[in-house]
């Protein structure tokens, strides 16, 4: 054992030894604190027992508490009051940012940039940790294929090679090198395991998926991201095959304690201890303790179950105590890590938070994240970038002028209607025309995030103006899409092309002006394919955060050269759902004669409307000389793939280019595609740059039925390109 490893763990034991049992299931207990715990009592009226179990040391963790001043007021009652003097660990959900918001991690993630990521995740660690706060709940690494589930809005998409980087990029970024500096946070990987497979994208939802999907879908960013030291977990809202995750020892103890070796702790979600009675899976709350504790689940997230059921459980011999011990050992460890023993009031500066927040370096990171997250999906005719000078634009849309939805749904501690607008970024350009008519709200009323939004579906009275001025203009830019509060936690939907009367709008702003840029703002993938064949330009800008406004604006006006490409299957209806793009080849992937018996739909094309991938720029990039060393290799031997890429077109630019492989014969059958390797290559006009990937028993390999990763001879395919429907592929083959 290595000497810090060592001290580490004598520090946590010798604490453990003097620890009565309710100061030890204190630790396993997270409380939530919106109120000033100090202050006067809340309606909910807990705040007493709150603040008594402070002084006590009954609990180990506060959410939601956040700012320099009221952390140590929380944090001097736990250390100065209490017995032993305890630290809290402060959790809040630092989703992609605390006040200085990044893109929405979907969109961040159509970057595939690791070091933006990185970064962005650096720049909330940084903020969080100057008010306080010592953990976040991200990233979320749940791969999904449900654009109706609403939280695929907080992930890095369908893939897991893609989401596993990401997931590594994204803990170095909260944690950075030193968990002990005031300037990092702890991380945590949620949520274990399988929350975006809920059936039907319906939110908190039955999953009920095979062993094949769950190894090699579902497990591998969550193994990224221990690989990269993340110190948390958070179980999910979801059954896994008939048991609730927080329940599950098969997911939290077997994969995840044991086969996966991880030593931090286990945060259940909201409630979900409680939330075992309603699944039918313990009958009170008494048993939902039992069976959550033994399962793994090592805090209580605002369940209040621990703290009342889990000393009598003890002292009646129900749960044994070296389960307890486990539990409080990982939470103290962490503690230790972040320095929270040796300065509690580390993160407490109130000086230092002012300084912090909202820092114009802070600023000029996300909108260079923000930049870097916009998909050019189709641009016909070059109508992008814009013209700068002697044009006459009309920007039609309410989402063009809101300075709220762009900050997302995740976005509870940064200041409302923060953002900047398109119209506010693309007012900065003043060499054309510009008239701004919004022709028709998206919601009605006050939005919230715990709250339903409402549509408008009835108001069309500002239709008329919008056409008129779309008519006697040359170019016309439609924000349209989703507001911010249509896609995040409980906001599953069922119909996902543009809510209310936006696509009404749309056809009747076409029929007086082709010429129409649509801009496009979601959390999701959505189902738009009128516009996709009939709107000759759009671009994919999702919820950008703080910068939305001047990220959008300069890449219209073409100071930035779009490069992000889609971590996420657009379908071309609802019908289609799950359509991703590493399906299985079925026994009857084709039409061999001209009749129906093959796997397809009577009324839809099996392809996507826009690819996983997928994503142009204003410059054109040719590849060439694709080339794979070794034709035949061993299981031992490395595989050496380059290709030439340039850029043929008349602007600067950046391309990911993309590898992807198929094993075309396995025990166990594998994906048509599968992404093993990606590059961002930046070049200038003319340029051009050899890309070099390797490929190897650990990205040719896959998990079988058992969970045990194997490799297997046979031959192999590669494909490599500017998305995953590339059509450069070449072979070899690997021999015993
Ligand atoms: C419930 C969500 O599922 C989880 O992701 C989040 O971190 C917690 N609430 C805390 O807010």
């Amino acid at each position: 054992m290595e000497i810090k490893e060592q001290l580490l763990t004598e520090r946590v034991d010798s604490l453990l030894s003097i620890m009565t049992l309710e100061e030890k299931v204190g630790q396993m207990n997270q409380y939530n604190g919106f109120w000033d715990v100090t202050g006067p009592a809340p309606e909910e009226g807990n705040a007493e027992i709150k603040y008594e179990h402070l002084q006590k040391g009954y609990i180990g963790s506060m959410l939601n508490v956040r700012g320099a001043d009221e952390v140590r007021k929380v944090q001097k009652i736990a250390v100065e009051e209490s017995r032993l003097g305890i630290p809290l660990i402060i959790g809040f959900d630092v989703i992609h940012g605390y006040k200085t918001l990044s893109p929405i991690p979907l969109a961040e993630s159509s970057s595939w940039d690791l070091a933006a990521l990185e970064k962005s995740a650096r720049v909330a660690a940084t903020e969080a940790s100057a008010v306080g706060i010592n953990w976040t709940f991200a990233p979320m690494v749940d791969i999904s294929r449900d654009p109706r589930w609403g939280r695929v809005m907080e992930g890095a998409g369908e893939d897991p090679f893609l989401g596993s980087k990401i997931a590594t990029a994204r803990v170095r970024g909260f944690q950075g090198d030193d968990l002990a500096a005031n300037n990092t946070i702890a991380a945590c990987a949620k949520h274990f395991a399988a929350y975006g497979f809920a059936e039907a994208g319906r939110e908190y939802n039955t999953v009920d998926i095979g062993t094949s999907t769950l190894y090699n879908m579902v497990f591998p960013p969550f193994r990224a991201a221990i690989d990269a030291d993340v110190k948390t977990f958070m179980n999910s809202f979801n059954e896994l095959n008939g048991v609730p995750a927080t329940a599950n020892t098969y997911l939290q103890r077997d994969i995840l304690k044991k086969k996966w070796e991880f030593n931090g702790f286990m945060v259940s979600d909201w409630a979900s201890i409680a939330e075992l009675i309603p699944w039918g899976h313990a009958k009170d709350k008494r048993e939902a303790a039992i069976l959550a504790a033994n399962a793994g689940s090592d805090m209580d997230m605002e369940g209040y179950v621990y703290i009342n059921e889990l000393v009598n459980l003890v002292n009646e011999g129900v749960v044994k105590e070296s389960i307890i011990d486990d539990a409080v050992r990982r939470i103290l460890r962490v503690k230790f890590e972040l320095g929270l023993f040796d300065d509690p009031y580390k993160y407490c500066d109130p000086e230092h938070e002012k300084n912090t927040l909202r820092h114009a370096s802070h600023r000029a990171a996300v909108l260079e994240m923000a930049k870097k997250s916009i998909v050019l999906l189709k641009n016909e005719n070059q109508l992008l970038p814009l013209q700068k000078t002697g044009q006459k634009i009309a920007l039609i849309g309410a989402l063009a002028a809101d300075k709220n939805s762009p900050l997302g749904s995740w976005r509870i501690a940064s200041d409302d209607n923060t953002a900047t607008s398109v119209l506010e970024g693309m007012k900065k350009y003043t060499g054309n025309t510009l008239t701004y008519k919004k022709g028709t709200d998206v919601s009605v009323g006050k939005t919230a995030f715990t709250k339903h939004i409402s549509i408008n579906t009835t108001d069309r009275s500002e239709f008329k103006e919008a056409i008129r001025t779309a008519e006697n203009s040359d170019v016309v830019v439609m924000v349209l899409g989703e507001h911010g509060f249509q896609s995040g936690e409980g906001r599953s939907r069922t119909e996902i092309g543009l809510p209310g009367l936006q696509q009404e709008l749309l056809e009747a702003v076409y029929k007086v002006n082709k010429n129409i840029v649509l801009v496009l703002n979601n959390g999701r993938p959505l189902a738009i394919e009128w516009a996709a064949e009939n709107i000759p330009t759009i671009v994919e800008a999702w919820q950008l955060g703080t910068e939305t406004g001047n990220a959008v604006a300069q890449v219209l006006y073409g100071d930035y050269n779009p490069s992000g490409k889609l971590p996420m299957t657009f379908p071309r209806n609802i019908g289609q759902i799950p359509i991703y793009y590493n399906y299985k080849n079925t026994g009857r992937p084709t039409d061999k004669e001209n009749n129906v018996f093959w796997s397809h739909y009577l009324d839809v094309e099996n392809t996507p409307l826009y690819p996983f991938g997928h994503g142009l720029s204003y410059t054109s990039f040719e590849y060439k000389n694709f080339n794979i060393q070794e034709e035949e290799v061993t299981l031992k031997d490395t595989v050496h793939v380059s290709v030439d890429v340039t850029n043929t077109g008349a602007y600067d630019g950046k391309e990911v280019v993309q590898l992807y492989i198929r094993d075309m014969v396995a025990s166990i059958t594998r994906p048509v595609r599968e992404l093993k390797g990606f590059e961002i290559a930046n070049l200038k006009v003319g340029e051009t740059k050899t890309v070099h990937f390797e490929l190897n028993k650990d990205t040719l390999g896959y998990y079988d039925n058992n969970g045990e990763f194997i490799y297997e001879p046979g031959d192999f395919k590669v494909f490599i390109g500017g998305s995953s429907v590339t059509k450069l592929e070449k072979e070899f083959t690997v021999i015993k």
